[in-house]
């Protein structure tokens, strides 16, 4: 006991455990945890050998990190789409067996052997290139993200899906392997009216988009490859056109003709589809690029706070069509006041970039938001600067800010604030 009343050696342990709280944000102290003094199952026995998994799959207790789709939004599952679990991933890569699906007629179940891509219309001389042909050009690697121009669409008119998956999920970034089309257009030979290509799809739907000729000889890539790896099916094995930046529509999967025209084919994917009808009744068209856009990933509605008050980790996703994104500010009062967010990883042009803003959380309920802007200089608008310019009608291309409603439990809402 000293003179005051107060024992030293409590104070003492007191303050070790103070100081363990300051820590305790992240970690506990390292006494009495079963998970550490118990023996586990995975201590006693022999695991799995090399032979059982020849293509591995994840963890059963990541089972939960999967494609999904919302049953109302169309017909049948041909013609539909899933959505991405950007809210289970990190980094800027998506992993193939994650990569969102959209197709308009199933997945073409394509033998490489017996697939051809044929180049027509203004050129020299009409090519057919077998898979083998293709892999004796010079190839090249490059991320990309592609988007759908309808991811976001059900939100034009207010928050309406519960989870950054199904309102941001038409989204996937991985690296792609192939011919720059600008190669095999050579090859053939372009005559001097050529202005247009026309890639089209080998599955029932035939997908056809008409791309400027400009874009096809700047990056547009004929991909093999995603992550090192064959294209999955539903990527479009064994041949896809990648068109970076611009929306998703164009990548044309199982592309097996590219014919070259001198003006635009107006096919359906390009007059009654991703057109954009404005309130005085005339329609945007050929709305290619898909503008600079972010969201937080986590915390959200699918991936709320697990822990109390202390540190936490907000991290969210930007990218642009027009090229890097240079900067990301975060809000946690819905956009009145903003942080900006700490870049991690590659920054690299059209493909999706990682943020995060490490924060002390008192425990009150946020407004999350983020707000991108590319290296054009183009900032993310608000969703009621969207509608100003483009009215209520639209459904492509909402690049609006988002908002998490964060409550005191860590529970998460999908809310507007614009
Ligand atoms: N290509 C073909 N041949 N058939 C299709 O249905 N869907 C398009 C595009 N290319 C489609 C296609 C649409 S609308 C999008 S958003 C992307 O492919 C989706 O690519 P993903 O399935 O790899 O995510
Ligand atoms: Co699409």
């Amino acid at each position: 006991m000293s003179e005051n009343g107060i024992d030293r050696r409590k104070l003492l342990t007191a303050g070790v455990a103070l100081g363990g709280a300051a820590l305790a944000g992240r970690a506990s102290a390292a006494e009495g945890d079963p998970a550490i003094l118990e023996v586990k199952p995975w201590n006693q026995y022999l695991g799995p050998g090399v032979e059982a998994a020849p293509y591995g799959v994840p963890s059963p207790y990541e089972s939960h990190v999967v494609r999904r789709d919302v049953a109302w939004l169309t017909a049948s599952t041909e013609s539909s789409v899933n959505f991405t679990p950007i809210h289970e991933l990190d980094g800027i890569i998506t992993p193939n067996g994650l990569c969102f699906e959209r197709h308009h007629a199933g997945v073409a179940e394509i033998d490489p052997a017996e697939h051809r891509l044929m180049i027509n219309g203004l050129v020299e001389t009409p090519l057919v290139f077998t898979m083998a042909d293709l892999m004796r050009f010079p190839r090249e690697n490059r991320i990309y993200f592609l988007e759908c121009a309808a991811n976001s669409g059900m939100e034009w008119r207010g928050a309406q899906l519960n989870g950054c998956q199904y309102t941001h999920g038409m989204l996937h970034c991985v690296m792609y392997t192939g011919v720059k089309l600008s190669t095999l257009l050579e090859e053939a030979g372009l005559r001097s009216s050529a202005a247009w290509v026309l890639p089209e799809g080998a599955d029932a739907s035939l997908m056809t988009r008409s791309v400027p000729l400009e874009k096809a000889v700047d990056d547009c890539l004929v991909a093999f490859r995603m992550n090192g790896e064959a294209l999955r099916p539903e990527q479009g094995y064994p041949l896809r056109l990648v068109v970076p930046g611009w929306e998703g529509n164009m990548w044309v999967k199982w592309l097996r003709r590219l014919e070259v025209g001198d003006k635009p084919w107006q096919q359906r994917e390009e007059t009654s589809k991703y057109t954009d009808l404005l309130a005085n009744g005339k329609a945007r068209r050929f709305t290619w690029v898909m503008d600079v856009k972010s969201v937080i990933t986590s915390p959200s509605p699918q991936k709320p706070v697990g822990h109390g008050p202390g540190p936490m980790v907000i991290s969210g996703i930007a990218w642009s069509g027009n090229g890097r994104v240079t900067r990301v500010d975060v809000s946690i009062d819905g956009g009145r006041n903003w942080r900006s967010a700490r870049i991690d990883g590659p920054s690299l042009s059209k493909a999706l970039h990682r943020f995060y803003l490490d924060i002390d959380w008192d425990g009150s309920e946020l407004f999350l938001q983020s707000r991108a802007m590319d290296e054009a200089g183009v900032v993310q608008p608000t969703k009621d600067v969207l509608r100003a310019a483009r009215g209520d009608n639209s459904i492509y291309h909402n690049n609006g800010i988002q908002t998490w409603h964060i409550k005191s439990d860590g529970s998460a809402e999908n809310v507007e604030i614009s």
